[in-house]
């Protein structure tokens, strides 16, 4: 490794582990849903250290929490590094924590080395970036950038029938900060939840962009029924024209090539009941592609199988857009901010696309942003197993730590 200032990858290293003791699953992952106690829990431990490194915090209305350290000009937008806490329910160790524990190890490296940079530095926490609980992901950044009203997402309700809003006010989380100010630069770093990386042996993702993505709920209605006196050939069942569905998603969906992705999940069905033909079955669907048009033919061959499917066994069918994250394109200055913090790092790296959303999808809406990835063991996520090796971690939160110091501008030798 040559002698290039690099970070405390043991300090960061212990961060992680002790971030996942708080809501550890059984199985070694993470459950800190989004604005739960959990969570809570883990924004206090975070918070605790961004405040012994001698930050200011501050949070916005939708909870978005900003820890700041000052630059030397303090009128200078700052450059803020980010990312989430918040977890799937059977979510990683890994996941948005990376990036914002690996955001604060820069600010601590920094205040090591007594380094001070022009524009102040600011770690990101986003609010609900996951959606799996609020079913809006990357909700906060949404917000923030004003992608998503803030009364809408305050009235997103989870499963059981909580909102955003009476959670954010039990926690007492809503702040002043103002949502969309003007920020030099953002940047994420994050595994990449795929396995590109692993597999081309590269160190560092240079993201250059985000795939586009949409959410979607589909409701299929029948007819309840008897399950003992109702002939097959008399019901109009909806979890028959569910199967029908599914296949035809996966068949032809997939003919929008490689990089077509469909994600059919949350499967519901009404009435609880094991011997009554569902009157209704519910499904969230997930669609995703790099380009723009060709996720527009995938949504109309979705809606055209779906329906089809249904009508085929007699039933009715709803399928309503909940979410779209369109294709994004990160900063080029950022972006090149990145690749020459690689290279002089002297990381194997590559350019590479994200395939999962990020809250910088939403804040390059307002300012100039990228992202920087590193491999994750059997590019698994969203799974309890997933994994980083510690030099990985240490790498591209050294890599964050030269690009901060590139777009945020120190008079201080390094
Ligand atoms: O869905 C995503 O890609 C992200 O994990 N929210
Ligand atoms: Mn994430
Ligand atoms: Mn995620």
């Amino acid at each position: 490794m040559n002698d290039v200032l690099s970070v405390d990858t043991d300090r960061l290293w212990s961060r992680l582990m002790a971030m996942a003791e708080v809501a550890a699953t059984p199985a070694g992952g993470s459950n800190r849903q989004a604005l739960s106690d959990d969570d809570a829990a883990g924004r206090e431990l975070f918070v605790g250290w961004a405040r012994r490194a001698g930050c200011s915090i501050e949070t916005d209305a939708v909870g978005n929490l900003f820890a700041r350290r000052p630059g030397l000009d303090p009128d200078a937008p700052p450059v803020v590094l980010g990312s989430h806490l918040d977890t799937q329910p059977t979510g990683g160790r890994f996941d948005g924590v990376y990036g914002v524990l690996g955001g604060l190890e820069v600010l601590e490296t920094l205040n090591d080395r007594a380094l001070r940079t022009v524009a102040p530095l600011e770690v990101a926490v986003w609010t609900n970036e996951e959606g799996s609980r609020f079913p809006v992901s990357m909700m906060g950044s949404a917000v923030w950038a004003g992608a998503l009203g803030l009364g809408e997402a305050r009235c997103l309700r989870d499963r059981s029938g909580v909102t955003v809003g009476e959670e954010l006010d039990r926690l007492g989380w809503a702040g002043s900060s103002e949502s969309g100010r003007q920020l030099g630069a953002y940047l994420e770093l994050h595994i990449e939840q795929g396995p590109v990386l692993e597999e081309s042996g590269s160190r560092i993702g240079v993201v250059t962009g985000v795939q586009g993505f949409r959410w979607y709920t589909v409701t299929l209605s029948g007819l309840p029924a008897h399950a003992g006196t109702t002939p097959m050939d008399r019901r109009r069942d909806p979890a028959r024209a569910l199967a029908a569905a599914l296949e035809g998603l996966y068949e032809s969906i997939l003919a929008g090539g490689p990089a077509a992705r469909v994600t059919p999940a949350q499967f519901r069905s009404q009435p609880v009941s094991p011997n009554t033909v569902p009157a209704e079955v519910t499904f969230s669907l997930d669609l995703r592609h790099p380009d723009a048009a060709v996720l527009d033919q995938i949504e109309d061959l979705a809606r055209r199988i779906i329906g089809d499917s249904a009508a085929r066994h007699g039933c009715e069918h709803r399928v309503h857009l909940d979410n779209d994250s369109p294709p994004v394109t990160f900063d080029e200055r950022c972006v090149a901010a990145v690749a020459a913090a690689a290279e002089t790092c002297g990381y194997r790296h590559e350019r590479i696309v994200s395939g999962a959303g990020h809250d910088a999808c939403h804040v390059a809406l307002k300012a100039p942003a990228a992202m920087i990835f590193v491999p994750c063991r059997d590019g698994l996520s969203h799974n309890e197993a997933e994994s980083i090796e510690p030099t990985a971690a240490g790498e591209g939160a050294t890599v964050l730590l030269h690009a901060a110091l590139e777009l945020a501008g120190t008079p201080d030798p390094y």
